[in-house]
C-alpha cells in the first residue's frame, strides 16, 4: 500500500539526531512521499536542503505561517522572501503555504494576517500551485476571503481540518479543495471523526503534521510520517472501507492536487 504524508515538518530540529532512518521508517511503512510547509525564513534552509537529499521523497512548499505574522515587524519581508525563493526555485516547490488565518493566539494581528494570506494567494494563482491552508479559531473569516477567488481556480488543502460538516460543504463549493486529516482524528471524543462520516472520500489527503499532533498510542511523543497509516486505519474504520481503498484513493488525491500525475 502506498501513502502520501501532505503535512510533515521533517525539517524540524527535533529530527536532528535520526532525521534519515525517520524517513527510512516512513517509506518502509509505504509513505512513499512527503510534503514539506514552510513556516518562515529560519527554517527555509533545512527544508530546501532536505528536498534536496531526498528528491521524489521529500517535497518541498514555500510560504508563511500566519503564527509567523503576529508581533513580527518583517512579515512583509517574509512574504518577499517566499515570492524570491518561488522565482529561484532552488528545489521545485509543490505548493504554497502553509499559509492562513490563526485567531487562537491572538486576535490583534488579523488585518495582517489576512494581507499575507491575500499575497499567498497570489502567488498560488501566478505559479498555478496548491495552497496549503491553516486555519485555527478562523473559519469565518477565512471562508469570507476564499469566496472572493471563488471563479479563479484556486487549489488547495485545509489542512488538519476541524471545521463542522456545513463548513465543509461551503468550503468545498468554493473551488477545488480537499482536507487534510490526521493524527486529531484517533483522540477520543474529536468531534472531526462525526463530521467525516459526512465527507467524501475522495475529498480527504492523509497528513501527519510530524513532529505535532501524533496519534492517539503515541501521544506526548514526537509524532513521524512513519505513523500515517494509523490515521489511514481510522478513516477506513469510520468510512467502513478497506484499508487498500483509503491508501489508493488518498493517494491518488494528493497525487492530482500537487500536479504529479
Ligand atoms: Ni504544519
Amino acid at each position: 500500500m502506498l501513502y502520501i504524508d501532505t503535512h510533515t515538518h521533517l525539517y524540524d530540529e527535533r529530527f536532528d539526531a535520526d532525521r534519515p532512518e525517520t524517513i527510512r521508517r516512513a517509506v518502509e511503512r509505504g509513505v512513499r512521499r512527503m510534503f514539506l510547509p514552510a513556516i518562515d525564513s529560519e527554517s527555509h534552509d533545512r527544508l530546501i536542503d532536505l528536498a534536496r537529499s531526498w528528491p521524489g521523497t521529500c517535497l518541498a512548499m514555500i510560504g508563511f505561517h500566519p503564527t509567523s505574522v503576529n508581533d513580527n515587524p518583517e512579515w512583509r519581508s517574509e512574504l518577499e522572501c517566499a515570492a524570491r525563493l518561488l522565482e529561484e526555485s532552488p528545489v521545485p516547490f509543490y505548493g504554497i503555504g502553509e499559509m492562513g488565518l490563526d485567531l487562537y493566539w491572538s486576535r490583534d494581528y488579523r488585518k495582517e494576517q489576512e494581507e499575507a494570506l491575500r499575497f499567498q494567494i497570489e502567488l498560488a494563482l501566478r505559479y498555478d500551485l496548491p495552497i496549503v491552508l491553516h486555519t485555527r479559531e478562523a473559519f469565518t473569516e477565512i471562508i469570507r476571503v476564499i469566496a472572493e477567488y471563488k471563479h479563479r481556480g484556486l487549489r488547495g488543502i485545509f489542512h488538519s481540518f476541524a471545521g463542522t460538516a456545513e463548513q465543509y460543504r461551503i468550503l468545498r463549493g468554493l473551488g477545488d479543495f480537499r482536507f487534510g486529516i490526521g493524527g486529531v482524528v484517533t483522540y477520543k471524543k474529536a468531534p472531526i471523526a462525526a463530521v467525516l462520516e459526512q465527507m467524501e472520500l475522495t475529498d480527504l489527503v492523509l497528513e501527519t503534521d510530524a513532529p505535532y499532533l501524533p496519534p492517539v498510542s503515541f501521544r506526548g511523543q514526537r509524532n513521524e510520517s512513519a505513523f500515517l497509516p494509523l490515521i489511514a486505519e481510522k478513516i477506513a474504520g469510520i468510512k467502513g472501507v478497506p484499508l487498500e481503498e483509503v491508501a489508493r484513493i488518498t493517494t491518488r488525491t494528493a497525487e492530482h492536487l500537487f500536479g504529479l500525475l
